[in-house]
């Protein structure tokens, strides 16, 4: 049985290996093991090792969802990274049962293993439920929605030269769910933007440039029109801007972004924004590196809270036909590893899709190809060996 500590578990195993097959990072060992160098591929040991495991909630989610999650599990295993997946039902299913799209332990599970991977969850339009991804991303106060856009070899796009990471706003805005009936025929619904969520998110996206070796930050925004709400939001950016200075610091108006995106993307590097435009704007940025089914996605709340996930939804169309294009959930758990700090195991997942991308022999439909999500995720696995 293994100890569980914050969001790990350990256990003991004895472990056979000789230098050719002695574990090495990700899965961990804490005995002392001799190097490389002391022992030939020959060379037989024995050992007791504690392993660690990463504890993650997975919600495998609906339609699609079932199918790309588990591909991107078994990709993981298959990078060699030890984890113990705590699958959570959410989704429209659970609304009869529980009286939500997320019950409780859902967040529980989050909430004490700080991190989780995530299939589309399905949200009625104009009516029904409210959306189990909005009650997701305030209830874990997932503040920062984290979206790369990368030109990606041997996918047909537009342009060559795409590197841009979206940093979207999460938890206010238009999506505050404040909407109300003013007289039959007339509605308002109330656009929230407050100088906390302004100043946490500004932060976040010079931080993370930091972080990341960026050079530029471009706050995207509408203050000639929204003049107080939209003018706070830039007012907190160039605050956060002046506490960087390594980093350059520019705004655009949203509309001339858009054109922007589409007539130079590479001229963008970190872009952050409020809520609606980084929804609008995350897509128009997928669209430029081969679509929905490449894009990948993390969802940043405080004290290391994080939950990653694909930009695509729940895709019923083609849901339980083996046809979906697995990547963007592979390229989620692929940030899921680098935030786990298990950066090798990151690379490795990276590299391996590109590869195949590359190769271009195991496509699924929307990439031109014939594959199944099985035959895509089996060529991806064969690429990390
Ligand atoms: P969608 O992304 O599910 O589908 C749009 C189109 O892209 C469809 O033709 C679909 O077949 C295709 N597609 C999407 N992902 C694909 C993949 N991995 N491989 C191959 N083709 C793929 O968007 P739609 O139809 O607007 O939404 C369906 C449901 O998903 C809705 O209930 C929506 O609320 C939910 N949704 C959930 C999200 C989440 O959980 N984060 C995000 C976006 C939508």
């Amino acid at each position: 049985m293994p100890h569980i500590i914050g969001r790990y578990a350990l256990f003991y195993t004895e472990c056979h290996y000789n230098s050719t097959t002695r574990p090495v990072n990700p899965v961990r060992p804490a005995g002392k093991l001799p190097p490389h160098g002391e022992c030939n591929s020959n060379t037989q040991h024995t050992e007791s090792i504690l392993f660690m495991s990463h504890l993650i909630t997975l919600i495998p989610g609906d339609g699609i969802g079932p199918e790309v999650t588990e591909a991107a599990v078994r990709v993981v295993e298959a990078a060699g990274v030890s984890c113990i997946w705590e699958k959570m039902d959410a989704g429209a299913d659970m609304v009869n049962k529980y009286g939500t799209p997320v019950p409780d332990e859902v967040i529980n599970s989050v909430i004490k293993n700080r991190v989780a991977l995530k299939g589309p969850i399905a949200t009625p339009i104009g009516t029904g439920f409210s959306s189990a991804n909005v009650t997701l991303r305030k209830r874990l106060n997932l503040f920062a929605n984290v979206r790369p856009a990368k030109t990606l070899p041997g996918v047909k796009s537009r342009y060559d030269n795409v590197d841009l990471v979206i940093v979207r706003e999460n938890s206010e805005d238009l999506y505050s769910g404040l909407e109300h009936i003013v007289v039959p025929g007339v509605v308002e619904s109330l656009k929230i933007i407050s100088e906390t969520a302004c100043l946490r998110i500004g932060k976040y996206a010079f931080d993370y440039a930091l972080r990341n070796k960026r050079k530029k930050v471009t706050a995207v925004h509408k203050a000639n029109i929204m003049k107080l709400a939209d003018g706070l939001f830039l007012d907190c950016m160039r605050r956060a801007a002046r506490d960087c200075p390594e980093i350059q610091y520019e705004e655009m108006i949203v509309d001339a972004t858009c054109m922007n995106m589409v007539m130079h993307p590479e001229r963008f590097d970190v872009m952050v924004m409020e809520n609606l435009y980084g929804d609008i704007l995350s897509d128009l940025a997928s669209g430029l590196v081969g679509g929905l089914g490449l894009t990948a996605s993390s969802n940043m709340g405080d004290h290391g809270v994080a939950m990653f996930e694909a930009v695509h939804g729940s895709a019923p169309d083609i849901a339980g036909r083996n046809l979906a294009n697995p990547i963007a959930v592979i390229l989620s758990a692929a940030l899921m590893l680098q935030h786990l700090e298990e950066t090798e195991a990151a690379q490795n997942v990276q590299q391996a899709v590109e590869k195949v991308l590359f190769e271009g022999k195991h496509l699924t439909g929307d990439l031109g190809g014939k594959a199944t999500t099985n035959e895509i995720t089996d060529a991806i696995i064969r690429a990390l060996q």
